[in-house]
């Protein structure tokens, strides 16, 4: 056959995403896949199992990435490859990470069964805590395996509970033997859901990224005065979540206040000790500022820095602030992201240009190999929630576009 006229299996995709979302399936009708969670290792069993069928080699390196590779003709050439993450958010979606997951699956067994032989290696992977719900900061695996994270500095992150990446990894058996670190890559591609509402009002069925925001992560303690809140007089309190809360909505009106061109929350917050009748001792809170402008976001948080400041000694409530985490802005390939557009116009795909919002590993893969994404639409672009949702033919569509990327870049010689 013709590698051209080759098509996924539409039903099979669906059925593939079923099968996952049952796994942490959540009653509203979503999933809680959280990273090295017993759901985590269940799903990846089952991806294993899904690998083993179509004959690929499988290799799990020391961050749990799992790789799946189909031999080339070549395989002196530098592979083809693509997946992204099998681990989700609290009460998140049956979507995000998977799809490029089960895409990368999709087009692997369509190449599998139609025995094509391609010049190159092609490889599929799930990298290990995307989400960075868990585990902060995301993707940390991807990160690892770039060489632009440290391994034991991942290995120690803690969960909310003191519990660490790596011995939660171990705990899992996932921890595997190969070093986490990257090898040459012809091309990678990553199949997502937009995450927002762009391709919806649009009309367009497939999103073509040119690349990814900057993303900066903040980790913000407040420390106020814990005390009895009945015999305490409202004067003098050093009420930590009183300082927070005026800290949060700075960061809230950020955006506006430096001209839009960034998006600025805080989606985690600890109150210590958490009691209706202490005044709040301690409190934790996030900060992630996003643009494609790194400058902007950079002083976007010196600006909010500032202001954290003066509430703190407003209130009296010294601050701890850790710089979590950073990401610059990515700009994809070329090449690659001219190829996946050309690739859906060919298969009658409407189509549209835009920049991705959301981080995915594609955004340090990129900074080591040539990358692009391809998106299909969000429903309401609504995302990390249980609603989350795509319609099936899109899921097709995309991964049609991802078949064709694959065979084409695995056919350079
Ligand atoms: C990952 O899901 C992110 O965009 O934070
Ligand atoms: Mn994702
Ligand atoms: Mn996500």
């Amino acid at each position: 056959m013709d590698p051209r006229n080759l098509r996924i299996k539409g039903e099979r995709l669906k059925n593939s995403l079923e099968e996952m979302a049952k796994i942490g399936g959540t009653p509203g009708g979503g999933v809680q896949r959280l990273a090295l969670s017993d759901e985590d290792r269940r799903a990846r069993d089952l991806f294993l199992s899904w690998l083993r069928e179509i004959d690929l080699e499988i290799m799990i390196d020391e961050m749990g990435n799992i790789f799946g590779k189909r031999a080339g003709k070549n395989n002196n050439l530098p592979p083809v490859l693509s997946g992204s993450h099998i681990d989700s958010q609290p009460k998140g979606g049956r979507f995000d990470g998977i799809l490029g997951v089960m895409g990368a699956l999709e087009g692997l067994r369509v190449i599998h069964e139609n025995r094509i032989e391609t010049p190159r290696p092609v490889m599929i992977v799930d990298w290990t805590n995307e989400e960075g719900t868990r585990f902060s900061p995301a993707m940390l695996s991807s990160g690892v395996w770039t060489g632009k994270l440290e391994r034991d500095w991942a290995y120690g992150r803690m969960d909310i509970q003191g519990k660490k990446f790596g011995e939660e990894l171990e705990r899992i058996g996932y921890r595997g033997k190969q070093p986490a670190k990257r090898w040459p890559i012809h091309a990678y591609y990553e199949l997502h859901i937009e995450q927002g509402p762009i391709l919806e009002k649009k009309g367009k069925i497939i999103g073509i990224p040119k690349g990814i925001n900057g993303l900066y992560w903040y980790d913000v303690y407040v420390e106020g005065k814990a005390n009895q809140v009945g015999p305490t007089p409202m004067e003098g309190r050093s009420d930590a979540l009183c300082a927070a809360a005026e800290m949060i909505l700075k960061v809230n009106k950020l955006p506006a206040k430096m001209g839009e061109n960034m998006v600025a929350t805080v989606g985690e917050i600890h109150n210590f000790p958490n009691s209706r009748n202490i005044i709040p001792g301690q409190v934790h809170f996030t900060v992630d500022i996003r643009s494609w402008d790194d400058d902007l976001a950079i002083r976007a948080w010196k600006d909010v820095e500032k202001d954290f400041e003066r509430i703190a000694k407003k209130r009296g409530c010294p601050l701890r602030i850790d710089k979590t985490w950073s990401v610059p802005h990515v700009t994809f390939a070329e090449k690659l992201v001219k190829r996946a557009a050309e690739i859906a116009k060919n298969l009658g795909y409407s189509r549209h240009p835009m920049v991705s919002g959301a981080g995915h590993d594609a955004s340090y893969v990129s900074q080591i190999a040539p990358t692009a994404m391809i998106f299909v639409p969000s429903i309401d672009g609504r995302s990390h929630v249980e609603v989350e949702d795509t319609k099936w033919e899109d899921c097709e569509a995309g991964g049609n576009v991802l078949l064709h990327c694959l065979l084409q870049s695995a056919s350079e010689e």
